[in-house]
């Protein structure tokens, strides 16, 4: 055999050795580079779409689903259009261990609640610790609780002529928007004059923040 067939063949081996290595240690490649993000969405999914895009940009993570409990959500078009598998569930299935199964055949490093409207199941809660975060379009722990999503968030600070609005990035633990805060940023709201026109400046902070906070936290 000539020295350059050798060298081709050892070349070879030591490719294969480092394949086999990675392989066993990472399952894939991508686990190794890429971790993993599911979002549970039941809306529109603008922030869905917006982390979508985000880590599409990048090689720290990748949204790998989203999960939602509503079949005619906005945000399970824009995930497919962005080549991002769906799982669409009932509550049934939420409540009985099947979405936690489900999650678990992703593998996730996060799990990030973008607009999601139904209380988080305990078994996936206790399953994830610190590793679900949710968003919320106030100032927690003022305006928190259950009913206090989308409109009605915005409807009462304006009704209490609040002066500032904002964002709260926290943890999810057994209770609604209870779990540790990891972020908030502010906004003036005081000149506007419909909660439409608060909604457009808090939707504002959660499309700048809310990817960069992500990155932060599964890095
Ligand atoms: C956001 O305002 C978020 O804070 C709240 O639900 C809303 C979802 O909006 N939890 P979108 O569906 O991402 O547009």
């Amino acid at each position: 055999m000539s020295t350059n067939l050798k060298k081709i063949f050892h070349k070879g081996f030591q490719n294969l050795f480092i394949i086999i290595y990675y392989s066993f240690f990472c399952g894939e490649f991508k686990d190794c580079q890429m971790k993993k993000i599911i979002l549970f969405a039941s809306g529109s999914g603008s922030n869905a779409e917006n982390i979508i895009k985000f880590f599409q940009q990048k090689k720290t993570a990748e949204v790998v689903a989203v999960f939602s409990n509503n079949a005619n959500a906005k945000v399970l078009e824009k995930a497919s259009n962005l080549q991002v598998a769906t799982y669409v569930f009932t509550e049934e299935e939420l409540n009985s261990g099947k979405v936690l199964q489900k999650t678990n055949e992703f593998r996730p490093d996060l799990i990030v609640l973008a607009g999601f409207l139904w209380k988080f199941p305990e078994d996936i809660v206790a399953t994830y610790p610190n590793k679900i975060v949710n968003i919320h379009p106030a100032l927690l722990p003022k305006y928190g609780g259950k009913g206090m999503y989308g409109m009605n968030v915005h409807k009462t600070v304006l009704e209490n002529k609040d002066s500032h609005s904002g964002i709260s990035i926290h943890f999810v633990n057994e209770n609604y928007d209870e779990g540790a805060m990891i972020f908030q940023a502010d906004v003036l709201v005081e000149n506007c004059t419909t909660a439409e026109e608060i909604a457009v400046k808090v939707q504002e902070l959660e499309h700048i923040h809310f990817p960069e906070v992500i990155e932060k936290l599964i890095k």
